[in-house]
């Protein structure tokens, strides 16, 4: 039996930067992804987010950055994760999905259907996009109209001559409307705080005290919060015609869905008003997309994947790194994050199996290197009492997951709406 030294799931910006280092360092490993071809989520975002509309796409290890470059993000940065990953010779294997990660013994086994990896890691950059977040509002069963996640974004002519609402205080919600509302009959804007408009540039200092912000909930075990919570929003040219037409005027959210609309609470009628709409878009962002990881029990208590303070190996199982998970979520931080779980690699590698790294002469075996006292086996780390796979988490009642949101009679369900011809269908997608 072949034992890797680590898998990497997930070939997007994170998976790519690991393979990268992972190769340079002559560990050996495999990329599996789920999608049919190269790109990670961006081969899947919209026809109308242009490389003109994306906020920087940070280059790949050992490459220039394809910023620069004209034309759909959704063809322009898979083809040139297409070509990075020839020119690097990455051993990226498509479409494998993973369906769990178990532990066995001092290995992992990675199964995807009924093909399995037996390896002394992981490195898991499976993104976010085939998580979105449909949160529940009472009477979204009952809507009439169409909804529709950020995920699902069909481009602006769908919502001509409609009426919208979009939820969510986040860039999506910002830049939908920013073409929706030239095109629609009428927006409605709800978020559920305030909108954070950045009134100055948004400098490097300025990110990496965001990135810090985040890093921090991340080091204690909470959930990452939305990017937006920390970046802040900013409207561009692009958005100018929509904030002329007031649809940046930010109104609370509604009590309720009703069949014709969204009751807005407007004083001074107790029932409030409704607004009658259409369509509801939900730009309400994205999770992190690891279900395959329950059997690891690595949840904290408080609810997300504790990491150390390296920012990508998990505390609970130090043979797991995650890459492009919370403060690593940008491609910028994706591609750091992939060069430290490389390295989180080979210093478990190096403890658990010296004889796979070349030590020069005289060095040290890394096995009779001090521990520090009372180390423990990982699969031996006590697990809290009480701890819940994270698809066991109670669900609040009537919550729904996303793929049976709510359509109404005879419209078609958002995951079914034609696909443009060169991007691969959302059934072998992430
Ligand atoms: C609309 C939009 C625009 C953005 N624009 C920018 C921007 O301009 N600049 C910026 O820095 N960031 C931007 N971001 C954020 C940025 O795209 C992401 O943070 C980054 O690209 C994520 O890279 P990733 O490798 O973590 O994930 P992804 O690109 O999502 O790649 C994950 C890969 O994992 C695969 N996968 C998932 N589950 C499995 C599984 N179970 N088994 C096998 N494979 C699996 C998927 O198929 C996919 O190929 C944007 C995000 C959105 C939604
Ligand atoms: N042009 C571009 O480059 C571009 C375009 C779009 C997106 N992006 C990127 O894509 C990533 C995701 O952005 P996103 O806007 O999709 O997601 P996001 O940043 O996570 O924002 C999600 C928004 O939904 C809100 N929300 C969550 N749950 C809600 C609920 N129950 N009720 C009401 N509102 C709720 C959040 O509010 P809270 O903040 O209160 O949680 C937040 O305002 C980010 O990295 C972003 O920068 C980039």
């Amino acid at each position: 039996m072949e034992i890797l030294d680590s898998v990497v799931i997930g070939a997007g910006q994170a998976g790519l930067s690991t393979s990268y280092h992972l190769k340079r360092r002559g560990l050996s490993h495999v990329v599996l992804d789920a999608n049919a071809a190269p790109g990670g989520a961006w081969q899947h975002r919209w026809d109308s987010l242009s490389m003109h509309d994306v906020h920087g796409v940070a280059a790949l290890p050992d490459a220039d950055s394809p910023t620069g470059e004209q034309g759909r993000a959704n063809v322009v940065i898979p083809a040139y994760f297409g070509s990075y990953e020839r020119e690097h010779d990455l051993p990226v294997l498509r479409p494998v999905r993973v369906d769990r990660v178990e532990s066995a013994g001092d290995l992992l086994v990675v199964r995807a259907g009924n093909r399995s990896w037996t390896t002394r890691t992981i490195v898991n950059a499976t993104g976010t996009w085939s998580q979105p977040h449909l949160p529940y509002y009472p009477g979204i069963g009952s809507f009439r109209g169409e909804q529709l996640h950020t995920r699902h974004y069909p481009g602006p002519e769908h919502f001509r001559g409609r009426r919208v609402v979009v939820v969510g205080g986040g860039a999506s919600a910002v830049q939908l409307l920013g073409e929706i509302a030239p095109v629609a009959a009428d927006t409605l804007w709800v978020t559920r705080r305030e909108p954070v408009w950045r009134t100055d540039d948004f400098t490097p200092d300025r990110g990496r005290e965001a990135v810090a912000l985040v890093e921090d909930r991340v080091r204690r075990g909470l959930p990452p919060t939305s990017v937006v919570s920390v970046t802040g929003l900013a409207l561009r040219e692009q958005e100018r015609e929509a904030e002329r037409l007031g649809a940046y005027r930010r109104r609370p959210m509604f009590t309720r869905i009703e069949p014709g609309g969204v009751r807005m609470p407007d004083p001074p009628s107790d029932d409030g008003v409704l607004w009658p709409a259409d369509v509801i878009v939900w730009a309400t962002g994205f999770r992190p997309a690891i279900a395959h990881l329950a059997p690891l029990r690595l949840r904290s208590e408080r609810g997300g994947i504790q990491l150390d303070r390296g920012g990508t190996t998990a505390v609970a199982d130090p043979r797991v790194q995650l890459v492009g998970y919370g403060p690593s979520a940008s491609t910028i931080g994706a591609n750091r994050a992939g060069r430290a779980a490389a390295r989180g690699v080979a210093a478990w590698v190096s403890r658990q199996a010296p004889e796979r790294l070349p030590q020069p002469p005289g060095r040290q075996a890394p096995e009779r290197l001090p521990q520090p006292p009372g180390r423990q086996a990982p699969e031996r780390l006590p697990q809290p009492p009480g701890r819940q796979a994270p698809e066991r988490l109670p669900q609040p009642p009537g919550r729904q997951a996303p793929e049976r949101l709510p359509q109404p009679p005879g419209r078609q369900a958002p995951e079914r709406l034609p696909q443009p011809p060169a991007v691969v269908s959302s059934a072998s997608s992430a």
